[in-house]
């Protein structure tokens, strides 16, 4: 192996590729951010455009991201310039890596809440607390702009030091062990949830669809949410994709991959919405504190709450490292490849950056005024409206400048048979570009 190859590595088997791909997907983007988005959208109806855009949209776009890259074996931006040489589609790679700097910065400051609720939940600092003083324990800890910036920095320099560790040694291990633990405490906390008191309006919320509440906004929230939860759309795939070797078969991985984000993510709305209504003066729409405020509740109304709290809150913050990795693995790939930087230097470099990135949403509930709700409108540009525009400009670049007969080229090299080979090109030649951009259309004149 050439020295940028080590600098590079290689996942060690189709298991373990799965396994970290779903590491980087499923995170707080299913456990904090789809119950947030799905009460702030209405509910049940929001939840089936979310699995429709999941079905058509973001499995097609993550078998491209996972094609491109194996194809490529590089960053995201490296990965265009080698499909597309001298042309602007660089430029899609470049603004994955700024994408990925943005989001992260704070994801970490959110992941950085978790850490907190770690030391909350194991010293009992909740235990036996009445909802009104759970809520007024999360909003005073989020005002505290220091508090919230040191574990967003804590959170940063561990998922530093993973990054640090390389490919299979750090992301893979910690992966295979974590995600079916997680698996089984939500739904532990699923069948709490659904079985107190009042849990039936939150049942209702959740799965009694009122079309009516579809508009072209909801939509984009839910394509957005989608790519978010997938981690599609500005090359984080691209890059785990060039780290797959050849014989493996990236169809059934997409697959795999997108039914076992969605199982957590529509779990994880069981677990809160019935809660959320059996907690009297909470609001499904209560925004980014939603699952702070609520699952307490539900710890507390449980035996050996305290114990299964301070579970989950580690799973959580495992899980949201798992796709921190991913995010900061983005902007250390390019670093890697195109800088032509040390693994070490690179995560240290970005990591910094990230960091300092994120102390305005760090300060962003009342500590500083300026910086006043600055955490969701990051979040609403960069999480949501940058990856659904990734995405167009990559299904258009697979579907039109590359080619679907290029790219099924790379899928066939596993051998394994891609029956729906023909609707996938249709799906992104046509109906991932008119799709999204019928809905960015309609809600720039909306
Ligand atoms: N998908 C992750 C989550 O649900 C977050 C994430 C990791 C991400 N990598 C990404 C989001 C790349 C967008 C793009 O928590």
């Amino acid at each position: 192996m050439n020295e940028q190859a080590s600098q590079r590595g290689k996942w060690g088997s189709k298991l373990g590729f799965v396994l970290a791909a779903s590491g980087s997907a499923i995170g707080l983007g299913n456990i904090w951010r789809f119950p947030t988005v799905t009460g702030e959208n209405g509910g049940a109806a929001f939840v089936i455009v979310y699995l429709a855009c999941v079905l058509l949209i973001g499995v097609p776009i993550m078998l491209a991201e996972f094609t491109i890259g194996r194809r490529a074996k590089s960053d995201p931006m490296g990965a265009f310039r080698k499909l597309a040489p001298g042309t602007l589609w660089e430029f899609v790679g470049a603004l994955g890596v700024l994408t990925g700097l943005m989001i992260l910065s704070y994801y970490s400051v959110v992941a950085g809440w978790t850490l907190k609720y770690i030391t909350l939940t194991l010293t009992g600092a909740l235990q036996g607390a009445d909802p009104d003083s759970i809520r007024t324990t999360f909003t005073d800890f989020i005002q505290s702009g220091q508090s919230v910036t040191s574990y967003h920095l804590l959170f940063m320099i561990l998922t530093v030091w993973i990054v640090t560790g390389g490919i299979q040694g750090g992301i893979e291990r910690a992966a295979k062990v974590l995600m079916p633990l997680l698996l089984v405490l939500l739904l532990l906390l699923v069948l709490r949830s659904v079985t107190l008191p009042g849990a039936r309006e939150g049942l209702l919320f959740y799965l009694k669809p009122d079309f009516g509440k579809i508009t072209f906004s909801v939509v984009l929230a839910a394509l957005g949410q989608a790519f978010f939860s997938l981690s599609l759309g500005m090359g984080a795939m691209i890059t785990y994709g060039s780290y797959i070797s050849e014989d493996d078969d990236l169809v059934s991985s997409a697959v795999s991959v997108s039914c076992f984000d969605s199982l957590i993510a529509i779990l994880a709305g069981f677990a809160i919405f019935p809660a959320l209504f059996s907690v009297p003066g909470l609001s499904p729409n209560a925004g980014p504190g939603l699952i702070f405020v609520v699952l307490p509740n539900i710890f507390n109304a449980i035996p050996l709450g305290q114990l299964f709290g301070s579970l989950f809150f580690v799973l959580l913050a495992i899980a949201a490292l798992t796709s921190s990795i991913s995010l900061l693995e983005v902007t250390v790939a390019y670093a890697i490849d195109q800088l032509h930087w040390k693994r070490t230097k690179a995560a240290l470099v970005m990591g910094l950056i990230v960091f300092l990135l994120g102390v305005p949403s760090a300060l962003s509930n009342g500590a500083v005024p300026a910086f006043s709700g600055i955490l969701d409108v990051v979040d609403r540009y960069f999480g949501s409206i940058s990856l659904v525009l990734g995405a167009l400009l990559l299904s258009l670049f697979v579907g039109w400048k590359w080619g679907i007969p290029s790219a099924l080229e790379e899928i066939g090299q596993s051998r394994a048979k891609f029956g729906l080979a023909a609707v996938w090109g249709f799906l992104l030649r046509y109906a991932c570009p008119i799709a999204i951009v019928t809905i960015l259309v309609n809600i720039l004149i909306g």
